[in-house]
């Protein structure tokens, strides 16, 4: 059975303090996850060690960083490494978001070699994708995102690909209150689906976990979790304040 995660992503927000209490109002009144939910929190780098103690006792809690690095060490000031993420006591590691892809000219290529160090360190990654609105407009996003798969993650074994989960966010979402439509995420997960099975099998497409992102809120999470293949989501804006990624969580929670 595969997995469904939420996935909080801070962004550039949040003090230390502020991060503390936010992680402790969400375990606060958590509720019981069954097997094969789990929740996840990608905090900026300097959030990494305290939200991992914070959330040491609870099994299906992990925490994520929002990049590393494609190399393993080396002078490259201001970067993090896989390894060092690893070593905090993280587990998965967000590669690919759009912002990364925008303002640090992040390409597939080079987001293929990420990956490639993440899983060599033994972390779990969480691989976005998605279309800009020209894209969507020309209605080329099922080819734009295949690509998009293609050039990163199609050189992985299977093995490999095991450890991969996958955040369809299309950017005209994302941060601007316009969801996709619950057939519009369907309508792309069952692609993504397809396109991994075509590469790797049914049996690793059925096992990978496809999260939404992109303007996902406690009041559309329930309709867009009840879709077939979409297996959780990876929230921005609504993962900073505790009762709306509480009210996400339950969204997967009572989804299936
Ligand atoms: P948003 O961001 O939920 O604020 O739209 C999602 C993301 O960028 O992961």
């Amino acid at each position: 059975m595969r997995k469904q995660i939420v996935a909080g992503n801070w962004k550039m927000n949040l003090s230390i303090a502020e991060g503390k209490q936010l992680v402790q109002d969400v375990l606060a009144q958590l509720p019981e996850l069954s097997s094969g939910k789990h929740v996840v929190f990608g905090t900026p780098h300097i959030h990494l060690c305290q939200t991992v103690d914070q959330t040491k006792d609870q099994a299906q809690v992990s925490v994520a960083g929002q990049n590393c690095h494609h190399e393993v060490s080396g002078a490259y000031t201001g970067e993090i490494s896989a390894a060092m993420l690893q070593s905090a006591g993280v587990q998965y590691v967000i590669i690919g978001h759009s912002e990364r892809r925008m303002y640090n000219h992040e390409d597939n290529a080079l987001l293929a070699k990420k990956t490639d160090a993440a899983l060599a360190a033994g972390l779990q990654v969480i691989f976005c994708c998605g279309e800009p609105l020209e894209i969507r407009d020309a209605d080329t996003q099922n080819a734009y995102v295949e690509h998009q798969l293609q050039e990163s993650l199609f050189h992985l074994s299977a093995e490999q690909m095991a450890q991969i989960t996958i955040a369809y966010e299309p950017i005209w979402a994302i941060g601007t209150g316009r969801t996709a439509s619950a057939a519009q995420a369907q309508d792309m997960h069952q692609h993504i689906r397809a396109v991994v099975a075509a590469k790797y099998g049914a049996a690793i497409a059925d096992d990978t976990a496809i999260l939404y992102g992109g303007s996902c809120k406690a009041s559309n999470a329930p309709e867009l979790f009840a879709c077939a293949d979409v297996d959780g989501g990876l929230i921005g804006g609504a993962s900073l304040v505790a009762a709306d990624f509480l009210g996400i969580i339950r969204a997967m929670i009572a989804s299936r």
